[in-house]
């Protein structure tokens, strides 16, 4: 894997500003140049990432949403130096957890990108760009007054499939009973997709709340759906 290590790009977005001038939260509220290696600067939230100038060699993409400290992409990402791997995170912190386990790993497959999910699939992913997206214990917001928060309702699907390639797959990983039912109830209502098994070796890579929940003896629950 070292051999082929080259730096890392930085996309600059020291001018970009929101309509009142101010920095846009998550987008360059850290001064450029002082990003770590492996977390993007955005130049645009207006055009979609230009997946060239990212990766040095292009290769089927796996994105995460909601990464949290990234030890299932780091560990995917090392196991699969074939594909380019993103992680989508809103907070700072997270991602330079998963800069600096990628840099540690000399990673040249994975970036992280610090903004909304949703956001990030809507209008920053090139269409139809997506091998795999993997969504893993996102916040179940458990009350009922709250669940128009939920980053899967009946929209998600829609989103979803813009982003995926022909064939690409989205896996779901939830401990929250309800928010699974729901999952499953917006993606059978969308003619699109086939449910399809998670592949063991997939199953087989836990994530940092995952990890979590199994000491504690937490059911937890696996959904994946194909892009027809
Ligand atoms: C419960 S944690 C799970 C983290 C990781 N997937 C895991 O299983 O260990 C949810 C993560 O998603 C992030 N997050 C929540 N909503 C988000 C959103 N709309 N866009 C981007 N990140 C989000 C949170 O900051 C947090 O790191």
């Amino acid at each position: 894997m070292s051999s082929n290590l080259t730096a890392p790009t930085i996309l600059q977005t020291s001018n970009l500003k929101s309509q009142n001038n101010n920095p846009i939260p998550g987008i360059n509220s850290v001064a450029a140049g002082s990003q770590p290696d492996l977390i993007v600067e955005l130049h645009s939230i207006l055009e979609p990432i230009d997946l060239t100038a990212l990766f040095p060699i292009g290769r089927p993409l796996e994105v995460e949403l909601g990464c949290g400290d990234a030890s299932f992409l780091v560990n995917d990402a090392t196991l699969h130096p074939d594909r380019n791997f993103i992680g989508v995170e809103r907070l700072l912190g997270r991602l330079r957890k998963l800069d600096r386990k990628g840099r540690r790993a000399g990673l040249v497959n994975l970036r992280g990108v610090r903004i909304e999910s949703s956001y990030f699939l809507k209008y920053l992913l090139p269409p139809h760009s997506t091998a795999a997206l993997h969504l893993y214990f996102p916040d179940p917001w458990p009350k009922r007054k709250h669940w128009k928060k939920r980053l899967v309702n009946e929209r998600f699907p829609e989103i979803t499939l813009r982003a995926l390639a022909p064939d690409g797959v989205l896996y779901l990983r939830t401990d929250d009973r309800n928010y699974f039912e729901q999952m499953r109830e917006v993606f059978a209502a969308h003619a699109a997709f086939r449910p399809v098994e998670t592949p063991a070796d997939l199953a087989g890579l836990l994530t940092d709340f995952e990890r979590e929940f199994q000491k504690r003896g937490v059911q937890t629950l696996r959904a994946a759906y194909r892009r027809e």
